[in-house]
């Protein structure tokens, strides 16, 4: 590009080679979709293609872009795209289990990490945050992104792409991030992958735009438009709310890159009669990149001969193609992510087993947990006891099973002087009990056990939703057997979403939810379990117990009748309770903290000033070991011209504390902790009073509160 510049490069391409450069290829070393794009190595030659995901490693990367450089007439790069969600080669926790840590700085450190294991192998750019607010866990993607919390949502999307993208994209060691999936999937229709979103205006402005707000405020370079429709319209052909919102409101300058086969599939949502017209609508609405479908190859020209887009259109799509790689450093050295850089394996591994056991998260203990190192015989058992490659999760990138711990190693290597034994006891999704009789005498004979149970990594993720995310095949009955020999029992879970476990939690002396933890997690579990680490993860989704509750989450709308036990005309079910099993938040640890003395200051404020309200409360450490705690700060909105959530999540900090040390935590809440939209949609802080909550939950009866009042 030093002597080209794009106009002029622009003014070069044939009609064919533009499109060339919208079109983005599968190379399938990786399977992310249903089909694959033919001899990619022929369409580069002819200048067909202007990207490829799913291929990793310098030498392939290297070989096909030699062939883009080389053998082309105008030998412009390729960029090469690969979904690195938690971790590259390194792989780090599910973004789910990730969430749980609050940890904004943990956030980028991983993302940097993965993006440096990535841009060593060649790639360009990852597929990747996954920013989708979900409140449904029979969508398998609930595994993917940050849970139920917009602001959560905003926070993790602003860590995820400065940690992927680092200070300049042209650094070899920098990855372009893409905000995914734009938007609302999260709220697909009965938590089906792939169904229609219909979602009201509000819902949509408050719950599911800020994360990709966030992004975008970031600098994040790309954004995927999400497969789904929402109120009617394919986001993959959504004008208004791609240009109209994203580029045109909030000033988004990067690639609109179309999710895998998406544009083609505008064709079955039945908004497009062809492929040709399925190209247009995409490019009309500002999609720049064609993932995989070829409906812009193979239907762009038709489409520009039968009027249906304008040569402008192309151009300009092309133009962010050109300048996305010159932002990429491609056109000065299309080499430069193929070289080792200086990422240091051990440090990365350390990374990520710490990340690992800060999301181990303590759900129930009745003290069985931390395990006594004086134990005897500790009985491992269940079907992920011993499945390294399960301990991956969904999306595991250039992972291996063989960089992983599994759960028994960890113990074996935590209890030295234990005597442990295992037996997987059934599978994770069958009906075969033949296993049962023997490891439940296994359990009998040891003083604890630690019943290692969930899902397997490829039933969350995508086309992954369940119906009845319980326990699958016979676990449950398995389960019960454990618990039945009276032994002190320790539930492992492993899952990419809250599982239908009450009755566990009812039964098991303690229950630890492990998401998918990568490759560590076999050590980092085993850390949490023997007490080497005190347990810090705590719930960024409300936990249920019973799928009927879905979908559920802690910022609810006030109503007119709430719940009240004792009173049947009230918001419930007339069969289940309709508080979750956990609430959002929800995370014990083995220290012991108490809040008091919660404190504002001014109690009093005017709307039409700018607005600084510090709030503090004192926590102290009343146990005997050093406490790490995550504080929760949420808004009530007392009287609003609009209903209001009852606790809607505004900040949180964190605590650490000596035994017997207090300390004072502070919050600053600004003008938009008190703002929202009006009837009329249109932003606005209303006069009148608020109730500010502090506590280490979304549960308002162990929460404190105090009250602050607005005037005009
Ligand atoms: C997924 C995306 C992913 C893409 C490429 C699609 O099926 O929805 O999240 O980035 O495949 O692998």
């Amino acid at each position: 590009m030093a002597t080209r510049t794009i106009d002029q490069l622009l003014e070069e391409m044939t009609l064919d080679e533009k499109i060339g450069q919208l079109n983005l290829v599968t190379a399938g070393q990786a399977v992310t979709g249903p089909i694959g794009n033919g001899d990619i190595d022929e369409n580069i030659r002819g200048g067909r293609i202007g990207g490829v995901l799913n291929l990793w490693g310098r030498e392939n990367i290297g070989a096909a872009q030699r062939l883009a450089v080389e053998e082309t007439r105008l030998g412009i790069p390729l960029f090469f795209g690969f979904d690195v969600l938690h971790g590259h080669k390194t792989i780090f926790p599910i973004p789910l289990a990730e969430a749980g840590l609050f940890d904004p700085a943990l956030w980028e450190r991983s993302a940097r990490a993965a993006a440096m294991e990535a841009a060593a192998d060649g790639l360009d750019l990852t597929f990747a945050p996954m920013l989708d607010v979900a409140r449904d866990p029979r969508w398998g993607r609930i595994a993917e992104g940050p849970g139920e919390d917009p602001l959560v949502a905003a926070v993790f999307a602003k860590a995820k792409v400065r940690g992927f993208q680092g200070a300049r994209l042209s650094d070899r060691n920098a990855v372009a991030a893409t905000a995914k999936h734009f938007c609302a999937g999260g709220a697909t229709l009965a938590g089906r992958e792939y169904a229609p979103v219909d979602v009201s205006e509000r819902t949509l402005r408050e719950v599911y735009l800020p994360p990709f707000q966030a992004a975008v405020a970031s600098g994040c370079a790309a954004i995927m438009p999400a497969f789904n429709s929402v109120n009617g319209v394919p986001m993959t052909m959504h004008r208004e709310l791609l240009t109209g919102y994203l580029r045109e409101k909030l000033g988004f300058a990067g690639l609109f890159v179309s999710d895998y086969t998406a544009i083609s599939e505008l064709v079955q949502h039945g908004v497009a009669g062809d492929l040709v017209e399925a190209a247009a609508l995409a490019l009309a609405a500002g999609v720049d990149v064609d993932m995989v479908s070829g409906a812009y190859v193979n239907g762009l020209k038709e489409a520009l001969a039968r009027g249906l887009v304008a040569l402008e259109d192309i151009n300009r799509s092309v133009r962010r193609v050109l300048g996305f790689k010159q932002d990429l450093g491609l056109f000065d050295d299309p080499y430069r992510r193929l070289a080792p850089n200086d990422i240091s394996r051990r440090e990365i591994e350390e990374l990520a087993r710490d990340v690992a056991r800060r999301a181990v998260t303590l759900l129930t203990n009745n003290g069985v947990l931390p395990l006594s190192r004086g134990l005897r015989r500790l009985a491992v058992v269940g079907p992920l006891a011993n499945a390294r490659g399960e301990m991956l999760g969904p999306w595991s990138a250039a992972g291996a099973p063989e960089n992983c711990v599994a759960i028994l190693e960890g113990l074996k290597r935590a209890l030295p002087e234990t005597e442990i034994v295992f037996h997987p006891g059934c599978g994770v999704d069958d009906d075969d009990r033949s296993g049962f009789e023997e490891a439940i005498a296994l359990c009998a004979k040891s003083g604890a056990v630690a019943l290692c149970i969930g899902e397997a990594a490829n039933m969350s993720g995508e086309a992954s939703s369940r119906a009845n995310p319980a326990l699958p095949g016979v676990q449950r009955q398995f389960a019960e057997q454990v618990l039945a020999t009276g032994v002190p029992t320790v539930a492992v879970l492993s899952s990419g979403r809250p599982l239908m476990v009450s009755w566990l939690a009812e039964k098991a002396q303690a229950m630890v939810a492990t998401w998918f933890l990568g490759d560590q997690a076999g050590a980092a579990i085993a850390e949490v379990l023997t007490g080497g680490f005190n347990p810090t993860g705590r719930l960024p989704v409300t936990w249920p117990r019973e799928t009927g509750q879905i979908p559920i989450f802690h910022a609810v709308r006030s109503l007119g009748r709430p719940f009240k036990a004792a009173d049947p005309f009230t918001s419930k079910y007339i069969d289940l309770s309709p508080e979750p099993l956990f609430p959002f938040g929800h995370g014990l640890s083995y220290a012991k903290v108490e809040l008091a003395n919660l404190r504002v200051s001014p109690q009093e404020f005017s709307v039409t000033n700018e607005i600084e309200i510090m709030v503090e409360v004192d926590a102290k450490n009343t146990g005997s070991i050093p406490a790490h705690e995550t504080i929760f700060l949420f808004v009530h909105d007392v009287v609003a011209s609009v209903a209001r959530a009852g606790m809607e999540l505004k900040d949180w900090a964190k605590a650490e504390l000596a035994p017997g040390e207090t300390k004072t935590i502070g919050f600053r809440l600004g003008k938009e902790s008190f703002e929202f939209l009006d009837k009329a949609l249109e932003t606005c802080c209303e006069a009148g009073e608020f109730e500010i909550l502090v506590g280490f939950e979304a549960d308002r009866s162990t929460a404190l509160s105090v009250r602050v009042r607005s005037f005009d």
